[in-house]
């Protein structure tokens, strides 16, 4: 395992974390659950990922319980905590982040997963229905009381983490410092447009989720969607039209065998190229990746050994089969470097 520096901080992370959306108390039960977060510590995962709204906050309960399972040292592992969604459907107050919801929702995380702090606070999504200043000052003061150490966004825009930013260097309040964005060979715009580029002026460290497309590139769509797949799973029929849009299904399956095809000619598994492809990125701090089955993280812990792969041309036969658009051609000074 490779440990990445988060941002401006201090903290370490693995380059390989561990999520628990779609999975941990919800598809696995509790002992399924340990043993794969159990099999993530064993293989140097020490980042894990979790949010009030995932299970509806069952999720953070079965990913607390198999922590203390572990009996690790506390200081040995991460973990990141979400707050907006609250659980169970939206009642006035419980949830989005306004300062009660902040508040009590950080505290609830707290008794559920068993946790007496969070390494890290997500803001999951913005919030348009409340004053900035009030959201920074409450994850600020959590960081005060040491509730949590760190706090961070997800899916905010460039724009809307500055002014945070620009809130808390004005009030004397801890400023966000890192953003959880979605990030995969099929879905890279946002990252790489919008924040690689804005992070370190930012002073935030970038963390991914979805690197694998939520399976898509783990080459058991190739061929249709597999029953065991989560996209075949009842509830996550919105997940499948997201995934598929207007687009022919044919062909979606088409370049997601054509890109197993290519990771089989570098004998590699698919999982294995993609979540390198995502790793190769030097403003990746961490691939959050969700797994179902343990062998799924003993196959994805090799992706950091593909990366030196990557060379230009590899890169550009992945853009290619994937119908993205050319990469500009190299300067003058990139020429001699493979990447
Ligand atoms: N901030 C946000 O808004 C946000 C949004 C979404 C997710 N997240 C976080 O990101 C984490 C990861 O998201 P994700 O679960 O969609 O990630 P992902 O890594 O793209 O997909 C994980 C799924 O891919 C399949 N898979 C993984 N490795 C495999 C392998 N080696 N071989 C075959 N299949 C494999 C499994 O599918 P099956 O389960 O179908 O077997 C697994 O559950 C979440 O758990 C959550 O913590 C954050």
């Amino acid at each position: 395992m490779e440990y990445r520096r988060l941002g401006r901080t201090g903290l370490q992370v693995s380059a390989i974390a561990l999520g628990s959306w779609a999975t941990i108390g919800e598809r696995l039960n509790d002992d399924a659950s340990s043993a794969l977060v159990a099999h993530a510590y064993d293989l140097g995962v020490t980042y894990f990922d979790t949010a009030e709204t995932y299970a509806d906050g069952r999720s953070e309960e079965v990913l607390g319980a198999a922590l203390k399972r572990l009996r690790a040292p506390r200081e040995s592992f991460v973990v990141s905590g979400k707050v907006f969604y609250g659980t169970h459907g939206r009642r006035p107050g419980s949830w989005g982040l306004s300062r009660k919801h902040i508040v009590e929702g950080c505290h609830a995380t707290l008794r559920r997963t068993g946790l007496d702090h969070l390494d890290i606070l997500l803001c999951h999504r913005f919030d348009p229905d409340v004053p900035l200043e009030e959201t920074v000052r409450a994850m600020s003061d959590l960081v005060t009381r040491g509730d949590i150490l760190y706090w961070g966004t997800s899916e905010w825009t460039v724009t809307q983490v500055a002014e945070a930013r620009d809130i808390a260097r004005a009030r004397g309040h801890a400023p966000p410092q890192v953003e959880q964005l979605l990030y995969n060979v099929l879905e890279r715009d946002k990252v790489e447009r919008e924040f690689a580029p804005a992070a370190e002026g930012l002073g935030i460290g970038l963390t991914i989720w979805s690197p694998l497309a939520y399976g898509l590139l783990s080459g058991r769509y190739d061929h249709g969607v597999p029953a065991d797949g989560r996209l075949a799973r009842a509830g996550y029929e919105w997940l499948s039209a997201s995934v598929f849009g207007t687009d022919p299904r044919e062909e979606t399956h088409r370049r997601l065998a054509a890109f197993s095809r290519l990771a089989a000619e570098h004998t590699v598994s698919p999982s294995r190229l993609a979540l390198a492809w995502v790793l190769r990125h030097p403003a990746v701090a961490s691939a959050i990746c969700g797994a179902s089955r343990p062998e799924h993280l003993s196959d994805n812990a090799g992706a950091l050994d593909v990366v030196p792969l990557l060379d230009r041309t590899l890169l550009a036969r992945i853009d290619a089969l994937l119908g993205m658009p050319e990469p500009p051609p190299p300067r003058t000074e990139d020429k001699e470097t493979t990447r």
